[in-house]
């Protein structure tokens, strides 16, 4: 018995005929409806007289190239999805056009079964099919606008090899998001290494990245692999990659530019398989600017920036939070709840220490708290004084460039706005160009506009 027919209106745009007649024939089969074209601005036609469920789209087209037309798409706010596909697909450009607001992204030649697999995966996330947001990920909660792009962004780079430099302040979650990539991606039964830059001498975490060979300095008794080499096939996670010297940096580049690693010592070069995360909580272009991260390095690790947003600009994800800090304690204390008076105040307090704090906080208040209820009293102190504290220490963690105001400003809009770009632009009063231009300045990633 066949399955039954899907259901869906798709568009398809793509220069090649033979591509065109092949694919159409493929998808009518599996039971859509195809409307096929040959260049940007038949599509674009095509887009302003139908409503289409899904836009299958090639990266090179006369006339428009398809990135542009993603973008101009995702300016209009058109939420229809987009598979791009191309016989010219760089990670680069996949990168780009999944940063544009592409869904998906093919290689040409395309396999039969994976193009209707995922068309059929992206139809099935159709708005109206499954219409309420996640709101956890990979052991991250969260559900406030900002969180959910990063989710977003995760869920789209883990199917690339791309590296990914992940930004945020302590307490943010960097780790956790450097996991949920390995995690979902297709390295995930391979290894995970992470090492912290900043803990370790330069000398040592030259030998611990790269390896070395016996006899290669005083004390190095055998030979050692490298932390390059053990994450062969998986992830390298390279935490508080600000803080390592310039020698180790030109290093670092060229094992990344060549793909191959050199041990201390040893004139051999090893190929390596592996997918680099780096994290940060220092703003690299500063760092850059000031002359302490070489710049060519910068832009081989940030080919796929992720930002983690501060919990003060998440309110929203304060709820989660909590019951995600609580699970541990209810298992004895099943009924153990935040009275309202305590949860006002968590969401009031600015959280220099982001979720890490806010985790420590409700561990500590839990202890404190003989029944069960969490009252604002049994809080750390600096968290129910939020003015007091602020006025202590809280400029230290302000947002370190001249734009986090507007940015922030920006993210609480969006969050407000429920992640809705329109509404977004409505409430900061400003044109939806004018939006969508300061979101790719501050490296805000878009969902689309649901
Ligand atoms: N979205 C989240 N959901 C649940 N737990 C979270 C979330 N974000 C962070 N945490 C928890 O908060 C703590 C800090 O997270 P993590 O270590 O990933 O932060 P970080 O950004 O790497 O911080 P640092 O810069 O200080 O190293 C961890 O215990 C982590 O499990
Ligand atoms: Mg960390």
């Amino acid at each position: 018995m066949r399955p039954p027919a899907a259901t869906g209106r798709i568009l398809l745009v793509d220069d090649d005929r033979a591509f065109r007649v092949s694919t159409a024939a493929l998808l009518r089969q599996d039971g859509y409806e195809v409307h096929p074209v040959a260049d940007g601005e038949e599509a674009v036609a095509a887009l302003r007289q139908q409503r289409f469920d899904l836009m299958l789209l090639d990266l090179r087209l006369p006339g428009m190239n398809g990135l542009r037309i993603v973008e101009a798409l995702r300016l209009w706010g058109e939420g229809v999805p987009i598979l791009m596909i191309s016989g010219f697909g760089t990670v680069e450009t996949a990168v780009e056009a999944l940063h544009l607001g592409a869904d998906d992204f093919l290689g040409k030649p395309v396999e039969p079964e994976i193009l209707s697999a995922r068309v059929a995966d992206l139809l099935a996330r159709r708005p109206g099919v499954e219409s309420i947001p996640e709101s956890s990920f990979c052991g991250m909660v969260g559900r406030s606008a900002g969180m959910l792009e990063v989710f977003d962004a995760v869920r789209r780079v883990a199917a690339t090899d791309a590296t990914v430099l992940v930004t945020g302040e302590t307490g943010t979650g960097k780790e956790l998001v450097a996991r949920a990539i390995h995690d979902s991606s297709a390295r995930r039964r391979g290894p995970f290494q992470a090492v912290n830059c900043a803990s370790l001498a330069e000398g040592l975490l030259e030998t611990e990245l790269f390896g070395h060979v016996r006899g290669s300095f005083t004390g190095a008794v055998g030979d050692k692999q490298g932390l390059f080499e053990a994450a062969h096939g998986g992830t390298l996670f390279l935490d508080e990659i600000g803080d390592i010297s310039l020698n180790l940096q030109q290093r670092l580049l060229r094992v990344l530019q060549e793909r191959e690693v050199r041990r201390v010592g040893s004139v051999r070069a090893t190929p390596v398989d592996v997918r680099v995360v780096a994290a940060t909580r220092r703003d690299l272009r500063r760092e850059v600017a000031e002359e302490r991260f070489r710049e060519d390095l910068f832009y081989r690790l940030n080919v796929f920036p992720i930002t983690l947003p501060p919990l003060r600009e998440r309110a929203a994800d304060i709820p989660l939070l909590v019951e995600a800090a609580m699970a541990g304690a209810r298992r004895t204390r099943p009924r153990l709840a935040c009275s309202p008076l305590a949860m006002r105040t968590l969401r009031a307090h600015s959280w220099p220490g982001n979720v890490r704090e806010l985790m420590a906080a409700l561990e500590s208040a839990a202890i404190r708290a003989d029944g069960d209820r969490i009252e604002a009293q049994h809080l750390p102190l600096e968290v129910r004084a939020p003015l007091e504290h602020d006025a202590a220490g809280g400029d230290r963690y302000r947002v370190h460039d001249a734009h986090g105001d507007e940015r922030s400003t920006i993210l609480a809009a969006l969050e407000e706005a429920g992640g809705s770009r329109a509404r977004a632009a409505e409430i900061l009063g400003m044109g939806r160009t004018t939006l969508w231009r300061k979101m790719r300045l501050y490296d805000i990633a878009s969902n689309g506009d649901h």
